[in-house]
């Protein structure tokens, strides 16, 4: 066994005592001259950062992707080249509740996937569904208030939730999916992951694509009913966390299979609808699914502060061979990651071991708090310079990443395609996916949601919200609701099919 090592400063130098101030005589005052003291109570002062303003309760784990499938065809991206092994990290969180809250909340559950690519980092930031709630950016504070807390009490509310989703109609299909017995996963372990917006691939031709992620547990999908849920709030807050970490540490090691649906590019003007509309899915039918390779989760991290807490993930973040969509919400959020990072985590949060590409970086970004890794100083810190510094490659901006885009500066919501309806996708999930104890479930759910509002017009709003939904769900809430029901009991049960796959 080696020699327990002395306690030390943090700059180091040996300590006398781990337990003792120093003091004036035995019994006096501590002075300021204890700089141990000090650095130890000024060091536990700044311990936390700030928590993320959204999923700020997660965990994740360690792992590889491996592609499995020749996707040269539609992407250069060397991730995606058959054969390839990359190391990754994932992190899956609930989206409103705070750092301590539990897991077992009816939430959507966050997907957030780093891949450490030989071409520097690639992070897929998504979600356990495959849609979202609204489809403009500029809404997303406002949602995220509307999920959260009142000003006054400090309390989450109803009235808030159902005030925002009736008025943004947009939110129905995303609603439908998470008060769905997806809503509550079993484990972490037991969902699907979604990349959810649509994204652009390009081959080494400079051929593009649109396309979807789609990773499929290979675990199954199990689901907690909404008393399975509350009862493990109380019981074990951390239980999703619990579950992944032992998982992995007994050698269970949870894995999914990454596949893609894939849109021709030129197919995107002409489709039904808008499909860089991030409140839709794309039906099978229309663009089937497509292997590219497995992902396994098999190493927890060491330290859940450095290697959790502080992990950066990005859609900013791309990699040669993919690039962004003209979805609007994607757009907005390859500003706010980053800004988000280099406030909660600082401005150079990309060195950290966690956030650290595992190739050379040659930015020319310079200084900032905390900062520990620089080129040589005769690099020239400035470009263009005649002295041989990083100079970019056009071939890598002429990778046919844009797409054309032209117009008047406009704020509109402008129906372009035939079918850009809100409920259409919703009312499908709802009627062709759910079996009947699935509906059965979704309106008990729904009741009991809605029962809890408050406000007489928002309530109606919210009927009429489930009518243009399925007209007799619409019905059958505003009975149970006129009877004075609250939220049964709700049975358990899995869901039966994929529901992205209808439409
Ligand atoms: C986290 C903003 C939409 C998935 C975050 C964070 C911000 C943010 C600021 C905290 C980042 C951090 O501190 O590390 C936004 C904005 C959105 C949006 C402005 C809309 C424009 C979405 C969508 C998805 C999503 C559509 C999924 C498809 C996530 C996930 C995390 C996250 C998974 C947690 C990442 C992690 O584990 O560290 N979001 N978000 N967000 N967001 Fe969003």
């Amino acid at each position: 066994m080696s020699e327990t090592p002395v306690t030390t400063t943090n700059t180091g130098s040996p300590v006398a005592a781990d337990g003792y101030s120093q003091t004036v005589g035995a019994d006096g005052s501590i002075v300021l001259t204890d700089h141990y003291l000090v650095e130890k109570l000024a060091h536990f002062n700044r311990e936390r950062v700030p928590e993320r303003v959204v999923h700020a309760k997660g965990g994740g784990a360690f792992g590889t992707f491996e592609a499995t499938e020749d996707m040269s065809a539609y992407t250069r991206a060397a991730l995606f080249q058959k054969g390839t092994t990359t190391e990754m990290l994932a992190r899956f969180s609930t989206v409103a509740g705070e750092q301590g809250s539990p897991d077992t909340w009816r939430d959507p559950r966050g997907f957030a996937l780093k891949f450490y690519t030989s071409e520097g980092n690639y992070d897929l930031v998504g979600n356990n569904t495959p849609v979202f709630f609204i489809r403009d950016g500029i809404k997303f504070p406002d949602f995220i208030h509307s999920q959260k807390r009142l000003p006054g009490i400090n309390t989450r509310d109803n009235d808030m939730q159902w005030d925002f989703w009736t008025n943004s109609p947009e939110s129905a299909h995303q609603v439908t999916w998470v008060l769905g017995d997806r809503g509550l996963p079993a484990s972490w372990r037991t969902m699907d992951g979604f990349g959810s917006h649509t994204y652009q691939w390009i081959n080494a031709e400079g051929e593009r694509f649109w396309v979807k992620y789609h990773f499929k547990t290979d675990q199954g999908i199990e689901n907690l009913t909404n008393e399975q849920g509350e009862k493990l709030a109380g019981q074990d807050a951390d239980y999703h966390q619990r579950d992944l970490y032992e998982a992995i540490e007994r050698g269970d090691f949870p894995s999914w299979t990454l596949y893609v649906q894939i849109m021709p590019y030129e197919d995107a003007k002409t489709y039904r609808f808008n499909p860089f509309d991030v409140t839709k899915v794309w039906p099978h039918a229309d663009y089937p699914l497509v292997k590219v390779g497995t992902m396994q989760l098999n190493r927890n991290a060491e330290n859940y502060f450095a290697q959790i807490e502080q992990a950066a993930f990005a859609p900013s973040n791309f990699v040669p061979g993919i690039a962004a969509s003209p979805d609007r919400m994607l757009q907005a959020r390859i500003f706010s990651y980053a800004d988000a990072h280099r406030y909660r985590v600082g401005t150079n949060h990309a060195q950290l071991p966690v956030n650290a590409p595992k190739v050379d970086v040659h930015s020319y970004s310079k200084d900032g708090q905390s900062r520990f890794s620089f080129p040589s100083s005769d690099r020239p810190v400035y470009a263009p310079n005649s002295f041989g510094g990083p100079q970019g490659d056009p071939q890598v901006a002429g990778d046919a990443a844009g797409f054309p885009s032209d117009g008047e500066l406009v704020r509109s919501a402008q129906v372009l395609h035939s079918e850009d309806s809100d409920f259409v996708q919703a009312g499908t999930l709802y009627r062709e996916v759910m079996d009947d104890d699935a509906k059965a479930r979704f309106l008990d759910t729904i009741t009991g949601h809605v029962g809890a509002v408050k406000n007489d017009d928002i309530r109606a709003r919210a009927i009429q919200y489930w009518k243009n939904v399925d007209a007799d769900l619409g019905a059958a809430l505003e009975e149970r609701l006129a009877a004075g029901a609250a939220g049964a009991p709700v049975v358990n049960g899995t869901d039966t099919e994929a529901a992205e796959a209808v439409a």
